[in-house]
This record gives C-alpha cells, structure tokens and sequence, in this order.
C-alpha cells in the first residue's frame, strides 16, 4: 500500500483544526500509520523544504513550519500520494476550491495550514526523514475489504 507524509503546519494546531483534518484522512478511508506531534527542528524543516532553498521565502517558510508544534503522519492507501493532495487542495488557498482542506480553512500560500508529500520519490524521503521505520505501524482496517474492489 502507498505511503505518503502528511503534516498539520503550526497554524493548523494553533487554530484547533487537528481532529479535523484527522477525521477528514479518516473518513476519506486512508490509514493512519504513524502519527507524532512535535516542534520541528530547524535542521530538519530546511531539509524537508530544501527544493525551496533558493526561493525568496524560503527563511519565513522555515521559521513558519517550526513555529510551534506540527502534527506530522504517516498516511497509507492506494494512491494515498494523489489522494492526500486532492484532500489538502491546490497551494495557494485562492485557487483551492471548498471541501478541500485548504478551500475551506486558508487564505494565504504562507498559512495554508497542512503539507502533503507531491511525488513517491518525495514521500519516501520525507517519510524517513521524520519517522524511523519502527515508529511506522501496519494493520489492516477493518473497513478495508469495503473500501478497495
Ligand atoms: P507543501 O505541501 O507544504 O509542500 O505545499 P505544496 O507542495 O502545495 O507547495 P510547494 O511545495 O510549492 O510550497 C511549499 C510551501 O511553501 C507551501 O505550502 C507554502 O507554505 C510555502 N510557499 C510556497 N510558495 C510560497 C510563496 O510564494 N510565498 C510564501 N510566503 N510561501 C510560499
Ligand atoms: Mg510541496
């Protein structure tokens, strides 16, 4: 099954959105895998952003996502990576439609309240640079023979 890494941002877990976005992934019928709440190390944010390190904002991304406490995740499904995209919505909260997670909750790019990995060769890197492999469960639910043909 795909995994993907998921984070609710500073902002998400400041303004109270945590159980929200959880049920969200929940019922949408992905599995949760593996689940912390922590403040992000520096070292650690300017790695997961390091596509970003040229970029004008990279300094206030960095200094956003280690703010305050994040949520961060492992989530599992068949085409969890697409799945999980489509759940947070576009980027920029203008261009997310509603019933996205950002659609209904973000106005600004640099507040959209939770990441989602773009690609299997950045989940990958994502997943092992904020879980050791031991922290990442395997169940099976038992919604799973209703969820998949
Ligand atoms: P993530 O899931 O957080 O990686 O978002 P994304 O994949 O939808 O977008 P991208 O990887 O291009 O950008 C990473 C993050 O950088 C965004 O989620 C924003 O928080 C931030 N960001 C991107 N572009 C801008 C920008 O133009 N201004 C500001 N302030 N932040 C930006
Ligand atoms: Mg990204």
């Amino acid at each position: 099954m795909e995994r993907t890494y998921v984070m609710v941002k500073p902002d998400g877990v400041q303004r109270g959105l945590v159980g929200e976005i959880l049920s969200r992934i929940e019922k949408r019928g992905l599995k949760l895998a593996a689940l912390r709440m922590n403040v992000m190390d520096e070292a650690i944010a300017k790695e997961h952003y390091k596509e970003h390190s040229e970029r004008p904002f990279f300094a206030s991304l960095v200094e956003y996502v280690t703010s305050g406490p994040s949520v961060s995740m492992v989530v599992e499904g068949k085409d969890s990576i697409k799945i999980m995209r489509a759940v947070n919505g576009a980027t920029n909260p203008v261009e997310a439609v509603p019933g996205t997670i950002r659609g209904d909750f973000a106005i600004e790019t640099g507040r959209n309240v939770v990441h989602a990995s773009d690609a299997p060769e950045s989940a990958e890197r994502e997943i092992a640079l904020h879980f050791e492999e031991s922290e990442i469960t395997g169940y099976t639910r038992i919604d799973e023979g209703q969820l998949y043909e």
